[in-house]
């Protein structure tokens, strides 16, 4: 989508962090915004900050009606959607054997189904109208995994994998895909996690695994921009650090050896699940 000029964008988890950055990103590109969060305070604050072209709206993702009342204030305040950022997330850190069910539960909830409540809700309006960009947060944490983040890395090799996926199936529906795959971001992501952590997730396990330390990140308005570049460019992957690209070489080079290692083995097999 490469004018911008007076187009809709709907950002989630656009209260703080990644999300706060994107919606000042599109505004300065000139891009009206929903500024949408489950902590509304801070939705109308940044809304507030960037001014006429923004609006506020509260949005829990984990509940699909709260998604769909999002898209009819985007609707009624603006007339259209082009961008929806489905980026709102929570982080927990956690070893498996000793998670919670509730603690699996919310990181699913929020990560995973938050992504699929905004492209269930949103899609068939950008495919309707011939044109639109999807963006899905997911996390370098989505292309290569590690403990304590087995669960935050479970939810987010999935956004990766809906959004490969999506991809292919909007090729040629004027909808452009793009996955948000960042490092260490300077956000509040690790306390407020717990800050909006709803009860019935609680309590879970006393989360004393270290955190990443978020701080020692990059600007949130840095990967809003990156985020534009691949909105105008439609560019399907967008990474913002490099310093994770020999654990991505290692861990493409074990599946290869591991294909390798079985036609060695076994001989040639074919029986394509995905063409
Ligand atoms: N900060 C990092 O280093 C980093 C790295 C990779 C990926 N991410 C991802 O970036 C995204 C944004 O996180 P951030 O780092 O900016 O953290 P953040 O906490 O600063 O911002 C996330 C926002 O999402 C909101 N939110 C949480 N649950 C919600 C829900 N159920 N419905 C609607 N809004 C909700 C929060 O209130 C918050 O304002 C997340 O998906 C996160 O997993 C962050």
């Amino acid at each position: 989508m490469e004018n911008l000029q007076d187009k809709v964008a709907v950002i989630t988890g656009a209260g703080s962090g990644i999300g706060e950055g994107i919606a000042r990103a599109v505004a300065a590109a000139g891009m009206r915004v929903v500024v949408a969060d489950i902590d509304e305070g801070k939705a109308q604050a940044v809304a507030a900050d960037i001014g006429s072209a923004a609006i506020a709206a509260r949005v829990d993702v984990s509940d699909l009606a709260s998604v769909e009342a999002l898209r009819d204030a985007a609707l009624d305040a603006f007339g259209a959607v082009h961008l929806v950022c489905n980026n709102a997330g929570v982080w927990i850190g956690a070893m498996m054997a000793e998670a919670d069910i509730k603690d699996w539960r919310y990181l699913i909830d929020v990560n995973l189904y938050g992504v699929v409540h905004g492209v269930k809700t949103f899609l068939p309006l950008l495919i309707e109208q011939g044109e639109g960009h999807i963006v899905n947060t997911a996390s370098m944490g989505g292309l290569i995994s590690g403990p304590p983040e087995g669960l935050y890395t479970t939810t987010k090799f999935a956004v990766v994998g809906l959004s490969e996926a999506l991809l292919m199936e909007v090729a040629d529906k004027g909808v452009g895909v793009s996955v948000l795959c960042p490092g260490l971001v300077d956000t509040n992501l690790i306390s407020q996690s717990f800050a909006v952590r709803a009860d019935e997730y609680d309590p879970g396990i006393n989360h004393e695994q270290p955190a990443p330390d978020t701080a020692s990140g990059i600007a949130p308005l840095a990967v809003g921009e990156r985020v534009v570049d691949a909105v105008r460019e439609n560019g399907f992957y967008i990474i913002t650090h490099d310093d994770y690209r020999d654990i991505i070489a290692m861990r493409h080079d074990s599946i290869l050896s591991a294909l390798d290692e079985h036609t060695a083995r076994y001989g040639s097999t074919s029986g394509r699940e995905v063409s």
